[in-house]
């Protein structure tokens, strides 16, 4: 949702800059600046569209100094076009922002009362010209950036950058993320660590309503109160190769194929191989929990969908889930004795942070589950579990979904032995069939070429369902979620047994209808239900273990063959087909898996 970068450096700026945007460009791809300071003076470039119009524009026209900021857009306020592009620039300064300015509409009416003109449609040229006013009245340039910050409402990030002035950048962060970056005698600015990793690996995180005056000796910084403060500088371990492709056509495809590597060090971590318990990076009792409420959004819903079945059926405790934008507005009543799991991929998600903050004072324990320890929805928990996949790139989550779903098993087992639902024996088959979940992964991998041709036939059609009873319903949903959001081609998921109270009008010969259906405890029910799609003419797409396709894979279009698995584990490893369906049928359509139309990957606004 938007990348700001900013640059003190002793070498060019402009190639710089671009590089560290290419590394935020998941965040935002609608139009994307940069603005330098060279011999005293501001200059800008913008460009609409990917990054790589604005590389092009710089061949042409060039922008020098060693001073500058970036900005890779998703479009909030005003389309995508070069006006509405970042950096902002009102006289001698220059702004890139990311969020939202709540109450930009009451500074602009005040400025237009001033007499100051706008040239664009959105919240962040207020910013701009808020601070060019200040620097008229005489204020000196950090000044004028934090008086103009005093007076903003929202959630943003934003780096200022002022004509005149080769080593100042002012960094402020309420709400979106901000790291520092210290070099050596250089100093950057960036929406998170990955966007600096080739630059420095000594990262200093700008904790809410942080303003920093960054100069190339380091940074002093405020608190929301205008205190001076210490903050850690950390060294951070991202290799650059994390957010490389290492090969793949997308990065969609190497973080499919990475699952079973990443998977096995989230188990190192909470299921070491000497102990057969669960082992969390922080004390949890659920012994005296009555209730566990989940709440996150998209694809992290769906894993918490998947866990609500888990914490049920192993942990016998009851589960309430919901989608972060309706829990926090709906403000449900939060019982005495509630442990509160929030789940998200960024850690930064503004809906799912927003919901934290309303459980912060009800709920007993906040528990989060995050791929981004630093972020602030692990900050604001009382104990945040990492989920270790890596930096997650391509848009559509893929790596993280399984991360999270192994990491909630986890803990579903953990609160079944706290609530003495599972006997030691038990947890101990649990343990050893999760610790073979990275080899049954790559078999399912090995199906790639079979997923591949079924990809070809599903890419020609307008809509496709997807079926799953049990554990596969949730599955079903996160299959068409990935399908819609990187191929545009329609898709819905239903509870196969919802299907006869309507959806099944929808069948005809066109109709592709995935069914996720290993040989469980519900196959045969599930298989009735495929059977009623077989029967009107639906191309059933079937993905089972041989078993499965041995006793009911006769009609069907296609089968797909998974490993056989417990039970409790078949959503983590039937996500890989999901996954690679949704990636091949993109790939055939032509359509831009890694930052499909529309998305950006961490959701900072409402
Ligand atoms: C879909 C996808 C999104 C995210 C959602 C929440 O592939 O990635 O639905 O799952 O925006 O994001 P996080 O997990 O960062 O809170």
């Amino acid at each position: 949702m938007c990348g700001i970068v900013g640059v003190l450096g002793n070498h060019e700026a402009a190639p710089i800059l671009v590089e560290a945007l290419k590394r935020l460009e998941y965040r935002g791809y609608d139009s994307a600046g940069i603005a330098t300071v060279n011999r005293g003076e501001l200059h800008r470039r913008r460009a609409v569209g990917k990054l790589v119009n604005l590389s092009d524009l710089l061949v042409h026209e060039p922008l020098a100094g060693k001073a500058g900021i970036g900005h890779t857009r998703w479009a909030t306020h005003g389309a995508p076009s070069v006006s509405n592009a970042h950096p902002h620039r009102a006289g001698a300064v220059a702004v890139v922002h990311n969020g939202i300015i709540e109450n930009y509409k009451e500074l602009r009416a005040e400025l237009l009362n001033c007499g100051l003109e706008f040239r664009t449609e959105t919240d962040t040229e207020t910013v701009a010209l808020m601070t060019e006013r200040y620097l008229q009245e005489g204020l000196a340039p950090a000044d004028a950036a934090f008086k103009t910050l005093d007076q903003l409402e929202g959630a943003f990030a934003l780096a200022f950058l002022f004509d005149g002035e080769e080593d100042l950048i002012v960094a402020a962060r309420k709400g979106s993320p901000l790291a520092i970056g210290h070099g050596d005698g250089e100093m950057f600015v960036g929406s998170d660590a990955i966007a600096l990793a080739p630059l420095t690996d000594r990262i200093t995180y700008l904790e809410e309503g942080d303003r920093a005056v960054v100069t190339r000796a380091g940074a002093e910084i405020r608190n929301a109160h205008g205190d001076l403060v210490n903050r850690d500088t950390k060294t951070i371990q991202i290799d650059a190769a994390q957010v490389d492709k290492a090969g793949h056509k997308h990065f969609m495809a190497k973080e499919i194929a990475e699952q079973p590597h990443v998977i096995a060090e989230a188990i190192r971590h909470y299921l070491p191989v000497e102990e057969d318990t669960v082992r969390l990076p922080g004390e949890v009792d659920f012994s005296q929990v009555e209730r566990l409420t989940m709440v996150a959004c998209g694809t992290a819903y769906y894993a918490c969908v998947t866990a609500k079945y888990w914490f049920e059926q192993i942990a016998r405790l009851p589960v309430e889930v919901d989608i972060a934008s309706e829990f926090r507005y709906r403000e449900p009543p939060i019982p005495a004795k509630t442990l509160a799991l929030f789940v998200s991929q960024s850690g930064e998600t503004a809906d799912t942070l927003a919901a934290l903050r309303f459980c912060q004072e009800k709920a007993d324990t906040i528990l989060s589950v995050v791929n981004v320890p630093e972020s602030s929805i692990a900050r604001e928990s009382d104990l945040a579990l990492p989920i270790f996949a890596g930096p997650e790139i391509g848009v559509a989550s893929t790596k993280a979904f399984t991360c999270q779903l192994t990491v909630l098993l986890a803990l579903a087992l953990k609160a079944a032995c706290d609530r003495g639902h599972l006997s030691a024996e038990e947890m101990a088959e649990y343990a050893t069939a999760i610790r073979g979940l990275p080899n049954v992964l790559s078999s399912a991998l090995e199906q790639n070429e079979a997923i591949r041709q079924a990809a070809q036939k599903v890419s020609e059609a307008r809509d496709v369902l997807f079926l799953g009873r049990g554990l596969m319903f949730p599955l079903a949903l996160e299959g068409a979620l990935k399908l819609k959001e990187i191929s545009y081609i329609h898709a819905e998921a239903y509870a196969s047994g919802e299907l006869k109270h309507g959806p099944i009008a929808l069948i005809d010969k066109n109709m592709p209808v995935v069914v996720l259906t290993p040989k469980d405890a519900l196959f045969d029910k599930s298989v009735s239900n495929m059977q009623e799609v077989l029967a009107r003419k639906g191309k059933v797409l079937m993905i089972s273990d041989q078993d499965g396709i041995n006793e009911a894979g006769d009609d069907v279009w296609c089968a797909i063959r998974m490993p056989r698995v417990k039970e409790a584990l078949t959503p983590i490893l039937y996500a890989i087909p999901a996954q690679l369906l949704a990636y091949h049928t993109a790939v055939a359509k032509g359509t831009d898996v890694d930052q499909p139309r529309n998305l950006a990957k961490s959701v900072t606004v409402e």
